[in-house]
């Protein structure tokens, strides 16, 4: 699914029907408090504005210190699914809980360096885990290999969740974490830096399915 941090911050709506319009099947939108990552990007304004834009389900991430003070706000907003970091000073449990409480997916989020252990307790109350392949604030970096034995770790935990990974994800890159176990892959940079967005997430795809089916037989 394309990230929307990566689209053109002058024309965001225009970035969002472009995600949607090139074949994806849901829109990641990144919001950050400036705390928990050094960066700012968003806020619900902008997860209204996709809601009215594409119909594709919104996939929010909450790069923030208290994401339980936020998760009714983006909910209310449009967002399908709520991520949120279990890096996070809140309870983790409570708020994933609530999360589905108002209607929406919770998913939790583990920073590159964060066991997966840190996330069994609450795997029963989240619908999607997503790894972090980069350190979390900034779109545009290198992917980081030493996390495939993380989403391999989860992935034998538990066979039936989504588990999504994210950042610098790319052609070259999206066998080996589908290989590892993911099954969701949001693309940033590579996407919308593409010459043809739908051309190279339909390629994306592809490889992505070609080792799901392969791991099937
Ligand atoms: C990074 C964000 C990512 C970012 C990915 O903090 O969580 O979603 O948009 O962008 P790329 O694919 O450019 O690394
Ligand atoms: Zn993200």
């Amino acid at each position: 699914m394309p990230s929307l941090l990566a689209g053109d911050f002058g024309h965001l709506e225009t970035s969002a029907k472009k995600a949607e319009a090139a074949g994806g099947d849901a829109l990641h939108i990144d919001i950050m408090d400036g705390v928990f990552v050094p960066n700012l990007s968003m806020g619900p304004d902008v997860v209204r504005m996709a809601r009215r834009a594409v119909k594709i389900p919104l996939n929010v991430h909450l790069m923030m210190v208290r994401p339980d003070l936020y998760a009714e706000i983006f909910i209310k907003a449009g967002a399908d699914t709520l991520l949120i970091q279990v890096e996070s000073a809140c309870d983790i449990f409570g708020t994933l809980k609530r999360i589905r409480e108002l209607g929406a997916k919770p998913g939790i989020v583990l920073n590159p360096e964060t066991p997966p252990e840190a996330v069994l307790s609450c795997l029963d109350e989240a619908d999607e885990i997503l790894c972090m392949t980069v350190h979390p604030g900034f779109g545009g970096q290198s992917f980081m290999p030493e996390v495939l034995p993380k989403i391999r770790a989860l992935r034998k935990t538990t066979k039936a969740k989504d588990i999504a990974v994210d950042g610098g994800i790319d052609l070259k890159n999206v066998t080996l974490v589908a290989e590892a176990g993911a099954n969701a892959i949001v693309a940033g940079s590579s996407l919308f830096k593409a010459k043809d967005m739908a051309a190279d997430l339909r390629l994306m795809r592809e490889k992505a399915e070609a080792v799901i089916a392969a791991k099937r037989q």
